[in-house]
């Protein structure tokens, strides 16, 4: 068979386990058989473009052995360190490991089409164009990624901004066009190579601008965002290179990280605007003039006695209970209940956590069965005729300022009806607030008791005390 049938086939194949397995991962029933469909589809993605490197007419056969072998020492080297740092990444550092692959994502697709550019392979304006069009895309996603990652982990910690910022972030990025363009019509090659060259600057420089002024809550969206940007630029550069694998694994990862701006910007009831240009999150916010009542505190004993005679019990996981690493206890305490007749659910909001799902993965890993995780709009109206509410390390998907307080940044994002239960307890370390950094009107209500301490510790401690009531 023909080498060009092979490569058809491999993509073919490829986009077939992509769309399989991004399908099967709608479910966490089948989530695991859908990552493993669509890693079988990379490969053979991969396998296929070793095969175009064997025939491109711009090799010379005598180049060819360097080039593979270049090939398979870059697959060595980023295979090996993804497979390292995926397996020693902790659950709460997940989202920056995700910018990181993103930003790599862009970077590549940006160095596919500078390798083009350089070395003069624009042949029609379409071929320019896209070419063109992916570079700047990928180069604002590998510098935008890396900034959203510095801003994640803490290595920026400030917002930077400016009076007329975004007229000058609008004026770099017509700088970028203008560049872009100027070296698609430059007749001469050094011409070309030069204003080639300012061009990367520039779009690179664009994507570092672009992202420092927003708010440090808002990465989690701009990362997916990136995302988006990463699969439209790999597409673009699969088009240039004629590699129908790239061309469908860029289209599926910049619609699927559409969707999933969108869905997240929804579920926070942002729009993308706002997400773009406020400085969620960096500036602190007051919502004093709304509470009323007082904090008050319980003993985890206490906690732990009320649910272990209750009827029914609503668990809702949130950050917390990741950076505590308690999932394994949780699952230990809800067993416990479990076997005393209790009827344990969790409640999961869909941004609860740093990323979408980080919840789900956190209870997935100490084996917490499918059936009793429901989602919010599931599990919303079984509050109010639940005896308990227990919220762990979760703060802004439970406060209720979001439905009553208009001034609150988190006005309008769809919460967890907590406060609707009988009785409510709150597992944290102390008064520190959530990621958007507002007061939780939740603390002060009168069905509400918090547990101070770590979610680990505290539910050590609750695991002791139904051990030592009588059995039921
Ligand atoms: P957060 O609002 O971040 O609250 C987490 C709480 O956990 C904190 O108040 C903290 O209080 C507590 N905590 C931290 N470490 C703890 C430990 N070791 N033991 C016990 N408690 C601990 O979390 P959430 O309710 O899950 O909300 C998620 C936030 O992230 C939302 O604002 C959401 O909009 C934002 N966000 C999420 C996403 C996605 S897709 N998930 C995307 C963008 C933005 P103490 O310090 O007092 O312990």
């Amino acid at each position: 068979m023909p080498l060009a049938y092979l490569e058809g086939l491999g993509g073919l194949l490829a986009a077939g386990l992509f769309i399989f397995g991004l399908k099967r991962m709608s479910s966490p029933v089948t989530a695991l058989s859908g990552i493993k469909a669509a890693g079988a589809g990379m490969l053979i993605a991969v396998a296929s473009a070793f095969l175009v490197l064997t025939r491109l007419p711009q090799v010379a056969e005598s180049r060819l052995p360097t080039n593979l072998a270049l090939a398979v020492i870059a697959l060595a080297l980023g295979g090996g360190w993804a497979l390292w740092s995926g397996r020693k990444v902790a659950m709460t550092g997940m989202p920056q490991m995700v910018a990181l692959y993103n930003g790599m994502g862009g970077g590549a697709a940006a160095a596919i089409a500078a390798a083009e550019i350089f070395r003069g392979a624009m042949p029609d304006t379409l071929l320019a164009g896209a070419t063109l069009a992916g570079a700047l895309i990928g180069s604002v996603s590998l510098t935008g990624s890396v900034i959203a990652w510095a801003k994640l982990d803490g290595k920026i910690d400030r917002p930077w901004r400016f009076a007329g910022q975004q007229y000058v972030n609008a004026a770099v990025f017509v700088a970028a066009l203008v560049l872009g363009g100027a070296t698609a019509l430059a007749s001469d090659g050094v011409q070309a190579t030069m204003l080639a060259g300012a061009f990367f600057i520039v779009a690179l420089a664009f994507g570092v601008l672009m992202t420092l002024p927003i708010g440090g809550a808002d990465m989690p969206v701009v990362i997916s965002l990136y995302n988006a940007f990463t699969g439209l630029a790999v597409a673009l550069e699969g088009y240039a290179l004629a590699n129908p694998a790239l061309m469908i694994a860029g289209m599926v990862v910049g619609s699927a990280g559409t969707l999933l701006t969108v869905l997240m910007a929804k579920a926070m009831n942002r729009s993308l605007t706002n997400v773009l240009f406020s400085n969620f999150g960096d500036v602190a916010v007051s919502t004093d003039s709304q509470i009323a009542g007082r904090i008050k505190s319980v003993e985890a004993s206490d906690a732990a006695t009320a649910m272990r005679y209750a009827a029914s019990v609503i668990i809702v996981p949130g950050y917390g209970l990741a950076v505590a690493q308690a999932q394994q206890k949780l699952y230990e305490f809800v067993k416990q209940l479990q076997a005393a007749g209790v009827d344990v659910k969790f409640a999961m909001h869909p941004v609860a956590g740093r990323m979408p799902g980080h919840m789900n993965v956190l209870l997935a890993e100490a084996g917490v069965p499918y059936d009793i995780i429901f989602d919010m709009e599931d599990i919303n109206d079984a509050f109010a005729s639940t005896d308990v509410a227990l919220v762990i390390g979760a703060n802004d998907v439970v406060n209720p300022a979001a439905r009553t307080d208009k001034s609150s940044p988190i006005y309008g994002m769809p919460i967890l009806d907590v406060d609707r239960a009988h009785q409510v307890y709150v597992i944290k370390r102390g008064q520190g607030k959530g990621y958007a950094g507002v007061e939780n009107l939740l603390f002060y209500a009168d069905n509400c008791n918090m547990v101070y301490g770590d979610a680990q510790a505290v539910l050590t401690q609750m695991v002791q005390s139904v051990k030592e009531l009588a059995p039921a």
